[in-house]
């Protein structure tokens, strides 16, 4: 198994998980909390003596938190881990205080590398979270998370995985070869990147697990033009990092003359 300091993740701008949270918000799919609120009624949980106990993986800045600690009823403690000392005190000063009922949500924070966590680290928890991070797992990590979560019996949510399908508008001859360059450098390192989902739901099933997945596809126009500028950018610099003599020269220009405003001024 590799291990953060061998396969360190890329850090990630605090600025910019701002910037996606509003986007992610809307993406995330709704369909998969109906079974996620029964499984945890079914847990028994809920009150101030037992908490419904929630650990989110790789919280970053603690966007899954703010988006589902509301939308979850009865008391919870959320246990948030991540590698970056940072993001990980903001997700705790910023997790909601209060549930979808208004019961008490209380965190705790734990700087941890996600690909070691064991089922004796999950033995208290009911849910397992995590959000935009399976792709950056490798095989070996995804794999061992999928064993701590099924031997400990809780339930899993994994949310906004790179699926890496690109449609843009209009389209250009080159967005193809944009679009697998910069898969391929989700894949760097042994990553899973856009197989990652496709694996965790392989492997859950293989460990005995009912999946349910649902498509949450990010939707950018106009509206988000900071955001698709800077997504734009750090897409089309993967790529050409990944592959720099593949996108041409007039695909390069193209998507920074975009990304610095030219089509949306
Ligand atoms: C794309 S960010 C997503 C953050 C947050 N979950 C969200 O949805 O905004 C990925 C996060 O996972 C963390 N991360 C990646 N690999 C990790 C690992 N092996 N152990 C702990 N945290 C990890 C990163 O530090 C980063 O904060």
């Amino acid at each position: 198994m590799s291990s953060v300091s061998e396969n360190p993740p890329p850090a990630f701008d605090p600025g910019w998980l701002a910037l996606r949270e509003g986007a992610d918000s809307e993406a995330r799919a709704t369909a998969t909390l109906a079974p996620l609120r029964a499984f945890l009624r079914g847990r028994g949980g809920g009150t101030r003596e037992r908490p419904v106990r929630i650990a989110d993986l790789g919280c970053g800045s603690g966007s899954q938190g703010r988006w589902l600690a509301p939308r979850l009823p009865g008391a919870q403690r959320w246990t948030l881990y991540d590698v970056d000392p940072g993001l990980l005190s903001l997700a705790g000063a910023y997790l909601p205080a209060a549930s979808e009922d208004g019961s008490p949500v209380s965190a705790r924070m734990c700087l941890r590398d996600v690909g070691t966590i064991t089922a004796r680290d999950l033995a208290e928890i009911d849910l397992v979270t995590g959000s935009a991070l399976l792709d950056l797992l490798t095989y070996a990590e995804l794999e061992r998370i999928v064993r701590a979560v099924t031997e400990a019996g809780c339930a899993a949510l994994f949310t906004l995985s790179v699926a890496g399908r690109v449609e843009l508008f209009p389209g250009d001859r080159d967005d193809l070869a944009l679009t697998e360059a910069f898969n391929a450098h989700q894949r760097r390192g042994g990553r899973r990147g856009p197989e990652a989902a496709d694996t965790a739901e392989w492997e859950f099933a293989a460990h005995g697990y009912r999946t349910l997945s649902r498509p949450s596809p990010w939707r950018l126009g106009p509206e988000r033009v900071p955001l698709v500028r800077s997504w734009l950018r750090g897409w089309a610099e993967a790529a050409l990092e990944q592959d720099p003599g593949r996108p041409s020269a007039d695909t390069w220009n193209a998507a920074s003359a975009s990304a610095n405003g030219g089509n949306w001024a």
